[in-house]
């Protein structure tokens, strides 16, 4: 079991990868315990894109958490829904974290059209791999072709348990392929 910054800033590390995108920010809790354990270990992402519409209050970000956003030259905040902010990313992105909207079509929407923009090696990843509540583990399995990695996440391990996925994406003969280990070491 492992924390969603622990599960993603290891991924990006262990990659070496230096842009990351997170669709649905809401209070900054993971952005921010990324941006830690990155400067924990002094490594520095060329540029973290943070995306979420704020519509619902509920998910509405502190002045504090919004401050230290700020204060972040690399990080770019696309106060938008996932549709629209994409438009606004510089391709090709090294990874992607989908947890945004929990509408399943929205999802299926997310994953489509962001692993397009994701380089050939790159990450596409997400909350809530589960098929019980707003799960989307059918939706992710169904459109990867593969049941991609995942692993537990600590933060509901007193709960009903939740998972986070990740699978590697290329682009070949015009389409998208999904593996769960790099191929040829890229
Ligand atoms: C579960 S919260 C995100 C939690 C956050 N990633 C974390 O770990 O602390 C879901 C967020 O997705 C946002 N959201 C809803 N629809 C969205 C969309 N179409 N595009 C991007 N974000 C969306 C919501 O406003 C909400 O803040």
């Amino acid at each position: 079991m492992i924390s969603k910054w622990d599960f993603l800033a290891t991924l990006i590390m262990s990659n070496k990868f230096t842009t990351f995108c997170e669709i649905g920010v809401s209070k900054a809790a993971t952005t921010l315990g990324i941006y830690a354990l990155l400067d924990s270990y002094g490594y520095q992402l060329f540029c973290y894109y943070g995306i979420d519409p704020y519509k619902d209050t509920y998910y509405s970000i502190e002045p504090k958490q919004l401050g230290m956003l700020r204060a972040r030259s690399n990080f770019k905040f696309l106060i938008l829904n996932s549709d629209e902010a994409i438009k606004y990313i510089n391709p090709p992105i090294d990874m992607v974290f989908i947890d945004g909207s929990h509408d399943l079509a929205q999802v299926r929407d997310d994953i489509n059209n962001y692993s397009q923009i994701i380089r050939d090696g790159g990450i596409i990843s997400g909350h809530d791999y589960n098929d019980s509540g707003v799960g989307w583990k059918s939706t992710v399995d169904f459109i990867l072709k593969i049941e991609p990695n995942v692993v537990q996440d600590k933060r509901d391990e007193n709960g009903k348990p939740n998972f986070m996925w990740w699978a590697y994406v290329y682009h070949i003969d015009g389409k998208i392929i999904y593996t769960k280990e790099k191929l040829n070491g890229n």
